[in-house]
């Protein structure tokens, strides 16, 4: 920490010695060296690479390369600016062995001695203004690749195509195999899965379960008023934590001593509470499962008599922010 001070203040020194006069010719400090154009051109081939690879890095990120590349190619990046690094150290930067620390540099001499061991401890580089072309070029093509996987976040234009799904008013309820569902199929103590009729199965916000509780245990939101069919709740199928299918019911055989029904996602765990709008009872999931508002026809089908009541899937930065598209 102490160097990382020493290395600020040194850095400040220059920059504010600099602005405020012109430089003095006193005797050198650091010992002159000899320049080395070959390691200069190294270092130069090594920034140039560490830039190309990061390059690499945001193009595979950019056309869905697997994680393999993308961490072959951001881990030769930092190696070629490592290797960079190591080069200018021992080829291209004077050195020297100190017993102790240079005292503080609280005098103004003190700090003009600073900025000179600085200046002379660079000055074997013959093409200065390259390399820092060559440390801006790579910083920036770094930077870039470190910044990319913010993109992973979220979608961050276009975002209705998150939020659009097939379910409109009247659109029927139907089983895998495209047979309607019936209010009477529903029974209490299980889960069926159900798609919208005449709609892309595939879609994420096709997919539903559906559950059967006694009316007289709903505790849905006000919001949620009037969103399930005489007890029949049909929530979105897709996990509202990273996507998984719910794929567990939770039915207590005996009420009074068991907790309450529950739908379960074996990912990680979440359970959302069927009785109560699909609120989280436990896990990571960050938001409830959403409720698609149902009703029975006059011959006794399930349809739906809406959208959900949120955006389906798994959660992204805006997504408390938005309603599923009508
Ligand atoms: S995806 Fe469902 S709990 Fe993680």
């Amino acid at each position: 920490m102490s160097r990382f001070r020493d290395a600020l203040v040194a850095a400040m020194t220059l920059f504010v010695g600099r602005l405020a006069r012109p430089r003095e010719s006193r005797g050198r400090i650091v010992a002159a060296g000899p320049t080395d154009p070959l390691a200069e051109l190294a270092v130069l081939g090594l920034l140039g690479l560490a830039s190309a690879a990061a390059v690499a890095f945001v193009v595979l990120y950019a056309v869905g390369e697997s994680t393999q590349y993308l961490g072959l190619s951001l881990g030769l990046s930092l190696l070629f600016v490592g290797a960079a690094l190591v080069v200018t150290g021992r080829r291209l930067v004077a050195t020297e062995e100190l017993e102790e620390d240079y005292p503080p540099a609280g005098h103004v001499d003190d700090q003009r001695r600073v900025e000179q061991i600085l200046e002379e401890s660079g000055d074997r580089l013959t093409r200065r203004r390259l390399f820092k072309l060559g440390l801006l070029g790579t910083g920036g093509a770094l930077g870039l690749a470190l910044l990319t996987p913010a993109l992973s976040l979220g979608p961050f234009f276009q975002t209705r195509y998150y939020l659009g799904t097939p379910w409109r008013r009247g659109r029927r309820l139907v089983d895998e195999n495209g047979r309607p569902w019936r209010a009477d199929d529903i029974e209490r103590d299980d889960f069926y899965t159900a798609f919208p009729e005449s709609a892309n199965e595939e879609e994420l916000g096709s997919p539903l379960v559906l559950v059967r509780l006694a009316p007289r245990n709903l505790r849905l939101p006000p919001k949620l008023k009037g969103y399930d069919a005489g007890g029949i709740v049909a929530y979105s199928k897709i996990c509202t934590h990273a996507g998984c299918a719910i794929a567990m019911y939770r039915a207590p055989l005996f009420l009074p001593s068991e907790p309450r029904p529950a739908l379960v996602c074996p990912c990680h765990y979440s359970t959302f509470d069927p009785a109560a709008g699909g609120t989280v009872l436990f896990g990571p999931a960050g938001r409830p499962l959403p409720m698609l508002p149902i009703e029975v026809d006059a011959r006794g089908f399930l349809r739906a008599k809406g959208n959900f009541d949120g955006p389906v899937g798994p959660s992204w930065w805006g997504v408390r922010m938005s309603r599923a598209n009508p």
